[in-house]
């Protein structure tokens, strides 16, 4: 499916992350690859590169830094002399913009949160566009998680998310010219090193089990990482500005089906004897 494809892949930090399997299932599908990896976890991304199928060469990449996103732009130029595909799978938060400090949380933290987790996509993109141009055109693809409704605890990441899907359209919009393509994966929970950094994140797991029409595996990004690929592919040439779920259906259903309902009832009958 990806077969002659130059694919940047940038989010790596453990072989649990998301774009690990991305990767992973890029180059069993014939892509050529490159990661990017930041700051402190970096050696952990070169670490990971070693475990997938081909080890792939791995660039530093502070997103929020023009002077990394110029020298990875040039590597890659020298590299490969254009770029069919990226994934984004930035994000990150302060603390004081997560886990119920919603109404306490000061300008600056909320600004970074968006900064990383949604302008980046952007940021991106626009490095990228030149070599996208020379291939003839590309695919991108983010990481969502669905934030039409608040979740508790999710706060200013939430409200990122919600900007990372109108960047996305906005990108579609801005890129469709030049035949680049931006969509987004919107994800179920999935235990990696982000979401581990969110307070309670181990709930929205549960909630998943009772709602989920298909069942969700928070162990198992792979799902989510054969969708990425599906976008990043000509399988989809005429997709742009979408957001495709792959959350086991959750986000379909209001409720989940009875026997979860009473599963939850009974719980909370439990707690109150
Ligand atoms: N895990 C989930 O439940 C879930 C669900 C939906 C969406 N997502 C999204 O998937 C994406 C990947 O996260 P993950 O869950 O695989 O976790 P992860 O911790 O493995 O990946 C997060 C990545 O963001 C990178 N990063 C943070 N700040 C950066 C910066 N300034 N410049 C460059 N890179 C930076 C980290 O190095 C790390 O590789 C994120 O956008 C996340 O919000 C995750």
């Amino acid at each position: 499916m990806l077969s002659g494809k130059r694919l940047l892949i940038t989010g790596v930090l453990t072989d649990d992350s998301i774009a690990w399997h991305t990767a992973r299932v890029a180059q069993e599908q014939g892509a050529d690859i490159v990661l990017t990896g930041f700051g402190r976890g970096l050696s952990l991304t070169r670490r990971s590169a070693k475990r997938l199928p081909n080890e792939a060469d791995v660039y530093e990449l502070d997103i929020n830094d023009p002077a990394h996103m110029d020298a990875l732009v040039a590597q890659l130029d020298d590299r490969w002399g254009g770029i069919d595909g990226a994934l984004h799978a930035i994000a990150f938060a302060p603390n004081d913009a997560l886990g119920g400090e919603f109404l306490d949380t000061p300008a600056e933290s909320a600004g970074t949160a968006f900064l990383t987790s949604a302008f980046s996509y952007k940021t991106l993109a626009v490095g990228l566009r030149p070599l996208m141009l020379k291939a003839g055109g590309g695919a991108l693809v983010a990481l969502d998680f669905d934030n039409s409704s608040a979740w508790p605890a999710y706060d200013w990441m939430g409200v990122s998310k919600s900007a990372l899907q109108s960047v996305n359209r906005y990108l579609a919009q801005y890129l469709g010219a030049d035949n680049i393509r931006a969509n987004l994966v919107s994800a179920g929970p999935l235990g990696t090193i982000a979401a581990k950094s969110i307070p309670g994140f181990v709930q929205f797991e549960n909630l998943w089990q009772i709602r989920a029409p298909l069942g969700w595996d928070p162990r198992d990004p792979e799902p989510v990482a054969k969708m990425a690929c599906v976008l990043l592919s000509d399988f989809a040439a005429s997709t742009s500005g979408e957001i495709v779920h792959v959350d086991g259906g959750f986000h379909a259903v209001a409720a989940g089906d009875t026997e979860g309902l009473l599963a939850v009832a009974s719980a909370v009958e439990g707690d109150e004897d």
